[in-house]
């Protein structure tokens, strides 16, 4: 691990993830944490789609936004981990070939394992500390949707990995379940600032905030769900609109670098303060029409700081325009309850309510005549939050996702 890192090169951890680490090497060096080759740790991730949007890091520091955001669970996009440990004291052909301290990864199944790369593996390291001496782990992960095309696959990819290392510790056992859920949340966010977002367990987060704030300690940020006193949760509906697969040419990190170089970067996160409150009223009050205006409105914007940047980014398809232009269109005649997004993507999020269902079914059959067949819809059954342990992986995984249909 020397080499490859130095102690400097992690991140500045604050006080309370400090705290729960100095814990876990107590329990490690007393034994109640006891790690052997071949144990397992499982856990599965949603995605999640941001209604207010995360763009722009604060310079200097690690995975702070520049501004809060607020994102909707993708429960039925998600992402499958196993991690299985190799340790350096056991016998030599119990182990893989990989060099005791390192990780590797494979993405799909039945691949070959491949040395993890330079962000899995300095996580990995920040987590264990001086352990991931003695260790290296052999990390399985797929993703039950297509990757690399806006749909953050690093957000459900991270907590996923973050999670099965939680199950791997038995973190459930050792930590209360409110300094487990900010571990999760935390390392996730290290991982990817997005992946906090899909780092929350049990039912009641739909809707998740991730916020900005300052304490005694400084600048951080907090994870939390959102309450909707109106039940939002039981009649939303998703589905992405593929108009495009291929994995993008920019990824969302030079992006991120880039967001401050735009002159509407400034304006953008000026306004957002109020926007935040206004969206979090809008879902504890169940006001799909202010939450139609405001992600429609951020959505815009986010695309606008990426074109305009010192480095122009167009994730915008002429089909995504097309289509996007048609959906308004129809939306506002009908006066309907259902919105369209974008991420750092081609593809069309489109989130709605039940009694919109029809209105979004018409809407892509057009949209799929229009495409001339070329048009992939993928939508799926609400499954719960980030869950660990095997017997939840199995569970979940049965339900797989839908590809070209729309309902349940
Ligand atoms: O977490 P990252 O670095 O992949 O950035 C995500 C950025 C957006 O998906 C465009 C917006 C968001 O808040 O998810």
């Amino acid at each position: 691990m020397s080499e490859l890192f130095k102690m400097t090169d992690y991140p500045v951890l604050p006080g309370r993830l400090r705290l729960l680490q100095s814990q876990l090497r107590e329990m490690r060096f007393d034994g109640r944490i006891l790690l052997q080759n071949g144990d397992r740790g499982y856990a599965t991730a949603p995605s999640n789609i941001a209604l207010i949007k995360y763009w722009g890091k604060e310079p200097g520091r690690e995975q702070i936004p520049v501004n809060s955001s607020v994102s909707l669970t993708l429960g039925a996009f998600r992402s499958f981990t196993e991690v299985i440990v190799r340790g350096r004291f056991f016998p030599e052909h119990e182990r893989t070939t990989a060099p005791e301290g390192r990780h590797e990864i494979s993405f799909v199944d039945g691949q070959a394992a491949i040395p993890a790369d330079t962000k899995v593996d300095r996580l990995l390291h920040a987590m264990f500390g001086d352990w991931a001496e003695e260790i290296g782990l052999t990390i399985l992960s797929r993703n039950n949707f297509p990757t690399a095309c806006g749909m953050a696959s690093s957000a459900s990819g991270m907590a996923a990995l973050v999670g099965a290392i939680a199950d791997l510790l038995q973190l459930e056992k050792h930590f209360t379940h409110a300094d487990l859920s900010y571990w999760l949340a935390e390392w996730s966010r290290f991982g990817s600032g997005s992946a906090t977002r899909s780092a929350l367990r049990g039912p009641g987060c739909s809707f998740v905030a991730w916020e900005r704030e300052e304490n005694e300690e400084g600048l951080w940020t907090r994870t939390s769900a959102l309450e909707s006193e109106a039940g939002l949760a039981r009649k939303i509906h998703h589905c992405v609109l593929v108009v495009d697969d291929s994995p993008k040419d920019i990824p969302s990190s030079r992006g991120h670098q880039l967001a401050a170089s735009s002159p509407l970067q400034a304006i953008r996160v000026a306004g957002l303060a109020r926007k935040m409150d206004n969206i979090k009223k809008a879902i504890f009050d169940g006001d799909f029409a202010t939450i139609i205006d405001l992600a429609e409105d951020d959505a815009f914007s986010l695309h606008a700081v990426m074109l305009s940047g010192k480095e122009r980014i167009n994730y915008i398809k002429p089909a995504t325009e097309v289509l996007i232009a048609e959906f308004v269109k129809r939306r506002n005649e009908l006066g309907e309850m259902a919105l369209w997004t974008l991420d750092a993507g081609p593809n069309i999020h489109i989130v709605y309510l039940s009694e919109s269902a029809q209105f979004v079914e018409n809407f892509v059959d057009w949209a799929r005549q229009h495409q001339k067949g070329k048009l992939r819809i993928l939508g799926g059954r609400y499954a719960p939050g980030l869950a660990l342990g095997l017997e939840n992986f199995t569970q979940i995984q049965r339900r797989e996702l839908i590809v070209d249909g729309l309902h349940e």
